[in-house]
C-alpha cells in the first residue's frame, strides 16, 4: 500500500487541532454516540508501544456506586492538596475547576498493566516504566482523537491512585494512570483553562532546546 501524503491545508489543520487540545473540564451531559467512543479506542489504540505490548487498559466506569467513591476520593485528595498552598495562591486554587466529575457523561479510568505478556519482555529490560509511557502515549492518542471529534477530555490525576485500584477492582500489576472525563465540551478556548485563570502561562518553545 503507498503511504498517504499529507497536504499542506492537512497540516494546517493538524496544527489547529493540536491548539485547540483542551484539557476539559465544563461538559454537556448528552452522551458520546457508543460508536463514537470505540472510535477514539480504536486509534488511541494505533499507538507506538514498547516491544508492541499494547499495555494500556480503558476501564469504563459506568458503576454510579464507583463513580461516587471517586468522586469522594478527588474530594478529599483536592481539600488536602488545598492545604498544601498558602496565602493568595490557597484563594486561587480553590476558586479552580480541576475535574469535570459531575456532568461528564463518560468516565474512563486507564491502567498501565506493568507485567504484559504481550512483548514478550523485548526493550523493557532496562527501563520498566516504558510500559507506562507506552500507556500515556495512547492517553494522548486518544486525547488528540477526540478533540478532532469534537469530544472533550480531562484528565484528572488528583486521586489516591491505591484507592482508585482499589474502588475498581483492578489486578495488582495494572498501574492507575489516569481518570478521564469524556463529553462533548461546554466551551471551546485556544489556551489552556489554568492559563485563563491566571495560574499558570505557557512558555515558548524554543526556551525547550538545551544544547550541549
Ligand atoms: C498527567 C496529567 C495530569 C493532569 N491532571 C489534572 C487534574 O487532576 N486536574 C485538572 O484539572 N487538569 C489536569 N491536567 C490537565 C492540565 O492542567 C492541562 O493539560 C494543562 O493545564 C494544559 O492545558 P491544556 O491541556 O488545555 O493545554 C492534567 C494533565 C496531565 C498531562
Amino acid at each position: 500500500m503507498t503511504a498517504p501524503l499529507f497536504s499542506p491545508s492537512f497540516r494546517a489543520s493538524l496544527d489547529q487541532l493540536f491548539t485547540w487540545r483542551r484539557d476539559v473540564r465544563h461538559f454537556r451531559t448528552e452522551p458520546v454516540p457508543e460508536a463514537l467512543l470505540l472510535r477514539l479506542l480504536e486509534t488511541a489504540c494505533l499507538a507506538p508501544s514498547v516491544g508492541l505490548s499494547e499495555p494500556w487498559r480503558f476501564v469504563r466506569v459506568d458503576s454510579p456506586v464507583r463513580r461516587t467513591a471517586i468522586r469522594e476520593n478527588f474530594s478529599r485528595c483536592n481539600a488536602e492538596a488545598l492545604t498544601g498552598h498558602s496565602g493568595d495562591n490557597a484563594q486561587r486554587y480553590a476558586t479552580l475547576k480541576l475535574a469535570g466529575l459531575d456532568d461528564a457523561p463518560h468516565q474512563i479510568a486507564v491502567f498501565c498493566d506493568t507485567n504484559p505478556a504481550q512483548g514478550r519482555g523485548l526493550g523493557r529490560g532496562t527501563m520498566p516504566e516504558t510500559t507506562v509511557w507506552s500507556a500515556v502515549m495512547a492517553i494522548h492518542t486518544f486525547w488528540l482523537a477526540a478533540t478532532a471529534e469534537g469530544v472533550g477530555l480531562g484528565w484528572v490525576s488528583i486521586l489516591d491512585p491505591a484507592e482508585a485500584s482499589r474502588t475498581l477492582c483492578m489486578p495488582p500489576d495494572w498501574q492507575f494512570l489516569a481518570y478521564l472525563c469524556v463529553g462533548y465540551p461546554a466551551e471551546q478556548a485556544d489556551t489552556p483553562e489554568l492559563e485563563r485563570r491566571g495560574w499558570e502561562q505557557r512558555n515558548p518553545a524554543r526556551r525547550q532546546w538545551i544544547n550541549r
